[in-house]
């Protein structure tokens, strides 16, 4: 917490009227008379605090250790924290309506530190598929090296086949003399935009494991959050992102983030002091400036993406597509509907044709650029069959639909006409 009982910057409400996250991103803490008048915050270069005493050090290092709940009321090192990582934790816990939120160097350094705080020697994780490439790497090549186990679950499972998944990962659990120690969702997930039932899921893992023991419901919310999807409100206990994506919004950072309950962030928080896993301060900077135009940047993407996805639609070049705007299968649009506020930006498109067909889309294309990631101002394409899961096996990339003809492409905040005017171009050359 950045302001430490001494800001008074922290405006929640006017006349009655309570602020939104989208005015509370141009001072949510930080006051700048504690920084010379500067109407910005100062990037903080410095690697340690000075203590006013010894008995402050004692006392921060108490919370450092975590022998005293909650975040430190004083800077200690800048491994555990600093005053721009701490503006920035505070604005994101605001959206998802989250106690705390911790920033990281990456997304995939979040989630790392989350797995390693949360799992144990010979646990078990519940998880949704598919996930992001890398954190399937993460929980089957490198928890498993510890002994932990998984099992896992289609995204769009119903109550019932989650209430199987959870019974066999507790055998599975008993078996291996661990416990079921983590539910990791990602949703929508990447690259097939399909969604998870977070209700369900919640009702499924309160009705399994009634006792003390509850294992943590954490979602990656990268695709639609934090503003068409907070799934805090569905029953998760621990948003995730890659803050690179729509919250950092330029490419031009890497970056993560974890939100949630204050129970957990307490035990994700001493694993980021241990092993280091913080962003640094002018990476934090940036976010800052990234997330006072969070909502128009999205908005504005999104609105585009809706006008490409109904050009797109009825081409004769195109065999489908799979933005959440049109979802055709009815369980899907009722999780959509419970869910969501907005549709998102980052949609597959199904070329006719295969591998051959779709490169020749993509080498096309002259205002979209040919790269992977998403959430930027400008119009990303990518294959990830070749590209971003080139590395997943091809009898479970077939499994969860990753074909030779999909095309991911993230809609950026250009002129929709123009974008439209590229794609027709592109489709033209195939
Ligand atoms: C859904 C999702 N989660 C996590 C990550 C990893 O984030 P980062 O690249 O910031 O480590 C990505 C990256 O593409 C992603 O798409």
């Amino acid at each position: 917490m950045a302001t430490r009982g001494k800001n008074k910057a922290n405006i929640e409400a006017v006349g009655g009227k309570k602020l939104t996250p989208a005015t509370q991103m141009m001072g949510h803490g930080y006051d700048p008379f504690l920084s010379e008048g500067a109407l910005k915050p100062p990037i903080f270069l410095t690697s340690t605090f000075a203590f006013e005493s010894a008995a402050a050090g004692k006392r921060f290092f108490e919370h450092i250790t975590g022998k005293r709940q909650g975040p430190a009321d004083g800077l200690v090192y800048s491994r555990f924290n600093g005053p721009n990582q701490e503006i920035v934790e505070d604005r994101l816990a605001l959206w998802d309506g989250a106690d705390d939120a911790l920033v990281f160097s990456s997304g995939m350094s979040a989630i790392a530190t989350l797995m390693l705080a949360l799992v144990g020697q010979n646990d078990v994780v519940v998880h949704s598929g598919p996930l992001y490439a890398a954190t399937e790497t993460l929980i089957a090549r490198i928890l498993s090296r510890f002994g932990v186990g998984f099992v896992d679950f289609p995204a769009g499972a119903t109550r019932e086949q989650i209430d199987d998944v959870l019974t066999r990962a507790q055998a599975l659990a008993d078996e291996k003399g661990g416990k079921v120690a983590l539910v990791y969702l990602e949703s929508p997930a990447n690259p097939t935009n399909a969604l998870v039932d977070v209700e369900a899921v919640r009702g499924a893992r309160d009705a399994a494991f009634p006792g003390d023991h509850k294992p943590a419901i954490a979602i990656d919310n990268t695709f639609l959050g934090p503003l068409w999807q907070q799934p805090l409100k569905q029953g998760a206990e621990l948003v995730v992102y890659s803050l690179t994506k729509y919250a950092g919004g330029h490419s031009d950072l890497v970056a993560g983030g974890v939100a949630g309950d204050q129970r957990l962030i307490d035990i994700i928080r001493p694993m980021r002091n241990t092993i280091g896993t913080i962003c640094d301060p002018n990476t934090a900077w940036m976010l800052l400036r990234s997330l006072e135009t969070l909502e128009l940047r999205m908005s504005r993407a999104g609105e585009n993406a809706l006008k490409v996805c109904t050009f797109l639609r009825d081409h004769p070049k195109v065999e489908g597509l799979g933005y959440l705007g049109f979802i055709a299968d009815p369980r899907q649009q009722d999780i959509f509907d419970r869910h969501c506020s907005g549709a998102g930006s980052t949609f597959s498109l199904f070329i006719k044709g295969g591998e051959e067909e779709s490169f020749r889309f993509l080498d096309a294309l002259k205002i979209a650029k040919l790269a992977v990631s998403l959430g930027g101002t400008e119009t990303l394409a990518s294959h990830p069959a070749a590209m971003t899961h080139l590395s997943v096996p091809d009898e479970r990339k077939k499994a969860l639909g990753i074909t030779d003809n999909l095309v991911r492409i993230s809609i950026g905040i250009e002129d929709a006409d123009d974008l439209i005017a590229d794609f027709a171009q592109a489709l033209d050359a195939v």
